[in-house]
């Protein structure tokens, strides 16, 4: 099948990548120039595991191409995916105008052929019935188009193996035509994988992901929370939500306490979901809390080291791990810059390094020091400050680090280390709810 992607990001690069290597024939868009310059070229703007060698395979087997021609993508595609980002607008509401502005460009580019539209994107519910409308506004007919909300699940650092071992695929359409069309789209996926599909209606697939990622970010702040109470109560978090993590009706993931969910979609999912409930006039207290507890979580961290450290004024402090989360370059909400903003404030001379996202920390931060290994940005430190548990901090040999360091303490925001081990070579060790 034919297939346009408007807005080769994250999610619109992976998708689209994955359904060239399924067989289809992708287009990609992107209307920011350096990045389809990159695309064009054939190499990824992104770092995600997997995905460059597909780029380049289904780019030579002439499966896969990018363009900023969004009128003929339309034009030759029987399905158009929205993949454009829906940032938060000040009031936490998603900021809908790129989604908008795809749906009069598709509106314009629309010819004789009938149209698959599906919407990708993270939006609230009902977005469709707006897409719906800005075509029909366009005097486009009704016949010629189907719009489908088709969420993703992909977490970034394993997109790729998301895509391709989807837990579910979920299709929301309102048509026999779109169902088809869909099934017959991801028939290569579903063969393969017996992954279980879902065909909802429209509302219901968009109120699946918002739904979804609230309630992982649930899961996270409630562990978040049992660390405050761990701490309090001087028990050990780890050992306790395991315990509770091993009821299959609870399960064990999404369980880790630490300095909270980052990311570009739970915060901003979260902010949004709360914005519907409000406009649905549903009470919206468990998804206040659930923000609160995961500002808190980073807030104590912070609170722990500055109270540790007492004057931070020069002092040498070292973080690791700059992404949000490991696996990934991107800093969209990590929490680590806030802890860097919260020590800058207290005028600690940093030095940062993280495997993969200096390069889009230094664009926030061009006034602290980067170094080019963790070794090198443990020497002579004197605070060693974890904030992504990358599996090459995991892997440290503690002496040499003890050896390194000036003062020989650790603050880690992922409980990375067993406390006994890394007290015993006469470290001071601070994690969370341990
Ligand atoms: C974003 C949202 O964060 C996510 O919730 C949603 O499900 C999909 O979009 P992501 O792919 O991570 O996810 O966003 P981003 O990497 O910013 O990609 C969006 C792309 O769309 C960018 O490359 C941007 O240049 C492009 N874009 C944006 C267009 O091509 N046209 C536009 O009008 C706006
Ligand atoms: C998330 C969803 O998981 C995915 O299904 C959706 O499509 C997009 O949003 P992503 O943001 O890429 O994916 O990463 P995820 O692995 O979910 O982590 C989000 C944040 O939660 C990270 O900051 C991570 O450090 C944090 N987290 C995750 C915890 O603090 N504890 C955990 O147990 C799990």
């Amino acid at each position: 099948m034919k297939v346009a992607i408007i807005g080769s990001g994250y999610v619109g690069l992976t998708t689209g990548t994955c359904l060239a290597d399924f067989g289809h024939q992708v287009i990609g868009i992107d209307n920011n120039p350096e990045k389809l310059a990159k695309l064009k070229s054939g190499v990824s703007p992104i770092y995600e595991p997997g995905l460059q060698e597909l780029i380049t395979k289904n780019i030579a087997a002439g499966r896969l191409s990018f363009s900023d021609d969004i009128n003929l993508a339309i034009k030759e595609s029987e399905i158009i995916f929205i993949c454009v980002n829906t940032p938060p607008k000040t009031d936490g509401a998603a900021d809908l105008s790129f989604v908008e502005q795809v749906s009069h460009q598709i509106a314009k580019a629309l010819n004789h052929d009938h149209k698959i539209i599906v919407d990708k994107s993270t939006v609230p519910v009902k977005t469709a019935e707006k897409v719906k409308e800005t075509l029909l506004q366009h005097s486009v007919s009704q016949a010629k188009f189907d719009v489908v909300s088709n969420p993703e699940f992909l977490k970034e650092g394993t997109a790729v193996k998301d895509t391709l071992e989807p837990d579910r695929i979920v299709i929301g359409v309102d048509t026999e035509l779109a169902k088809q069309k869909m099934l017959e789209l991801y028939q290569p996926l579903i063969i393969k994988t017996k992954a279980p599909v879902k065909i909802v209606s429209v509302r219901s697939a968009e109120l699946i992901k918002h739904g979804a990622n609230t309630f992982l970010a649930n899961k996270i702040s409630f562990a978040n929370l049992m660390a405050q109470i761990c701490e309090e109560a001087g028990a050990d978090v780890v050992e306790v939500l395991d315990a509770i993590g091993l009821d299959d009706r609870i399960g064990s993931q999404f369980l880790n306490p630490g300095i909270g969910f980052g990311g570009s979609c739970f915060p901003k999912d979260i902010a949004a979901f709360k914005k519907t409930l409000e406009t649905l006039a549903v009470d919206n207290s468990l998804i206040e809390a659930i923000e609160k507890i995961n500002q808190q979580a980073v807030n104590r961290f912070i609170q722990k080291i500055k109270k540790e450290l007492w004057a931070l004024d020069g002092k040498k402090v070292t973080i690791l791990g700059l992404a949000f989360k490991p696996s990934t370059d991107d800093i969209r909400n990590a929490p680590a810059l806030k802890v860097i903003d919260a020590l800058l404030k207290e005028k600690a001379q940093i030095i940062a390094y993280d495997p993969q996202a200096m390069e889009n920390t230094k664009k926030t931060f061009p006034q602290i020091q980067y170094a080019p290994s963790a070794e090198a940005a443990i020497q002579g430190s004197e605070a060693l400050i974890i904030c992504t548990e990358w599996d090459e901090f995991k892997k440290f040999d503690l002496v040499k680090v003890k050896q390194l360091m000036t003062e020989p303490i650790i603050f880690d925001g992922r409980n990375i280390f067993k406390p006994t081990e890394v007290e015993k070579l006469g470290f001071k060790y601070f994690s969370v709810g341990r």
